[in-house]
């Protein structure tokens, strides 16, 4: 099996290949330096001589000998636009098709008209041209990837190479590859992860010397924990929200000390949202800082809160106020583990799928407001939403607050209405609606009101006084001197950060969710 590298013009294949390549000890293959030699000249001169069509029909055959013959781990890196060829998708399927996703505005940097680099390519002469083909291709690219290096910084493929090669040998998986300052790590998600221990142990090795402390709740560990195999010891919390404190932190951190964790082990969290960030706080925290992979498990969690690096815990004032940044080695998905959450919480967790949408836009928004079921297509797409954005701006200084969308309301309800009252998602959902209100949105509000009340979420605010909730709000930690700014949208996928809101609209907008 081949590695095929596929991107969008100017995401930098060709080196990406040359740089895996030589991390597997493997061949490496240009489709268009191959077609280049036969051609005598340049791909913008075929371009110019024979047309579009011509050079597609020439690019499908070098493509298709290129992955017949490529031997084990070859690495090939494929003209852009060769797979629009259903022949090219089809000789892909039997190989690992890994997707470099790289920003539209950095493809033109590198290949526009207005670089240095040479030749523009045929096709990149005009910015706005270049863009809407960037979108066009953008969804077919999705699709076909088995792999995603999400906004790879230089060398980044490379490091992937030991977790490509595990995605090679284990059927259905697919790979996320995440890339933050402080560290990179693979994403893993397939069906039934969990109830396959050869898989689980090829996509998730344990280094030799190193052993797993497990964090899990008391739902969630006698559930899955032994799906997990070996682990030194296992520290388990009382399910639920009321016990992301710092007195189960508290616990954690004694429990690792008693059962002699080092630097050498690792933290492994296996639950939701709280256990994710308790697991990742205390992780971070412990001996100044010991890895943690996630294991989660529930919706919020597999699309969200396991991604990142946030962690922390809630003070009864507010939620999350106290917490580190500290990025995960390693994140594991099995859907399937869906399966034993129960109906409610899996609808409040469809609310991070939701706000997900609101803040992607483009397809992902079409499916979730078309009301299409949750499946691994669209986690993966808020997986990959999230890392997208957690890349451009790690510690929250700017692009990353988007991702608050809902959430200054939703936690300020959590906290007043007294934590486990409502589902996270619940509070966002009503959030949502504050912040739509807040937007000028009314149309996208009603709309989103009509999805919550599908799946069978509050859209009134029954269990928290609306002024209790201006007065959380007011601490929130976000604020900056006496404002809190607030994340607003114009439209699905035009999320906007920073904004200031007048309090009168505000307070009409949160008195207004319990009218
Ligand atoms: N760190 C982040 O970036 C981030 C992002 C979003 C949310 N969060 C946090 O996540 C938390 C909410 O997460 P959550 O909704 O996952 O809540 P949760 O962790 O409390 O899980 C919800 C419930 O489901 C149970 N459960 C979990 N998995 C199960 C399974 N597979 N089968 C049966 N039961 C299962 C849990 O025991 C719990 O009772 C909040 O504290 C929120 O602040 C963090």
């Amino acid at each position: 099996m081949a590695f095929g590298l596929i991107g969008f013009m100017g995401a930098g294949k060709s080196n990406a290949a040359r740089e895996l390549a030589a991390a597997l000890a493997a061949e490496c293959y240009d489709s268009d330096a191959v077609l280049q030699e036969r051609f005598g000249h340049s791909v913008a001169e075929e371009f110019a001589r024979g047309g579009e069509a011509a050079f597609r029909a020439a690019e499908e055959r070098v493509v298709c000998e290129l992955l017949a013959s490529a031997g084990s781990d070859a690495v090939i890196a494929l003209g852009g636009g060769s797979v629009l060829s259903e022949q090219v998708r089809a000789a892909l399927a039997a190989h690992v098709t890994v997707l470099l996703d790289v920003p539209v505005e950095r493809c033109w940097e590198r290949v526009g008209s207005a670089s240095e680099d040479g030749e523009p390519r045929p096709l990149a002469h005009d910015r706005e041209a270049f863009a809407r083909l960037y979108a066009e291709r953008a969804e077919l690219y999705e699709r076909l990837a088995d792999a995603v290096i999400v906004q790879p910084p230089r060398g980044a493929v490379a490091r992937a190479a030991g977790a490509l090669r595990a995605l090679a040998r284990t059927r259905g998986a697919r790979l996320l590859w995440a890339s933050a300052s402080a560290g990179q790590y693979p994403v893993f998600i397939a069906p039934a992860l969990l109830s396959d221990p050869a898989s689980l142990e090829r996509v998730w090795p344990l280094a030799k010397g190193s052993r797993r402390f497990l964090v899990s709740d008391t739902n969630v560990a006698p559930l899955y924990a032994p799906r997990l195999g070996g682990c030194a010891a296992a520290v388990t919390i009382a399910a639920g929200e009321e016990h992301k404190t710092v007195a189960s932190a508290q616990r954690i951190w004694g429990e690792l000390l008693a059962a002699r964790m080092t630097r050498a082990d690792h933290v492994v969290g296996l639950g939701g949202g709280v256990v994710g960030d308790l697991a990742g706080f205390c992780a971070g925290t412990y001996q100044r800082g010991v890895p943690v992979v996630h294991v989660p498990t529930t919706l919020v969690a597999q699309v969200d809160s396991a991604y990142g690096g946030k962690t922390g815990v809630d003070l009864p004032e507010a939620k999350n106020y106290v917490g580190i940044y500290h990025q995960p080695a390693g994140v594991i998905v099995d859907p399937e583990a869906l399966a034993t959450l129960p109906a409610a919480e899996l609808a409040a967790g469809w609310v991070e799928v939701l706000k997900t949408a609101l803040i992607a836009g483009g397809s992902l928004w079409h499916a979730v407001a078309a009301g299409a079921e949750v499946d691994e297509r669209m986690i993966l797409a808020c997986v990959r939403t999230k890392l997208t954005v957690v890349s451009a701006d790690e510690r929250d200084a700017g692009v990353r607050q988007v991702l608050n969308l809902g959430h200054t309301v939703g936690h300020a309800i959590e906290a007043s209405a007294g934590y486990g009252t409502y589902r996270h998602g619940e509070a966002v959902g009503l959030g949502l609606l504050a912040t739509l209100r807040l937007s000028g949105q009314e149309e996208l509000r009603e709309h989103v009101r009509t999805l919550l009340v599908e799946h069978g979420l509050p859209v009134t605010l029954a269990h928290a006084a609306p002024e209790r909730v201006l007065e959380t709000i007011a601490h929130d930690k976000k604020r900056m001197g006496a404002e809190v700014p607030f994340v607003l949208m114009s439209a699905p996928g035009e999320v906007s950060h920073g904004c200031a809101v007048a309090q009168g609209e505000l307070r009409a907008a949160v008195r207004e969710l319990s009218a």
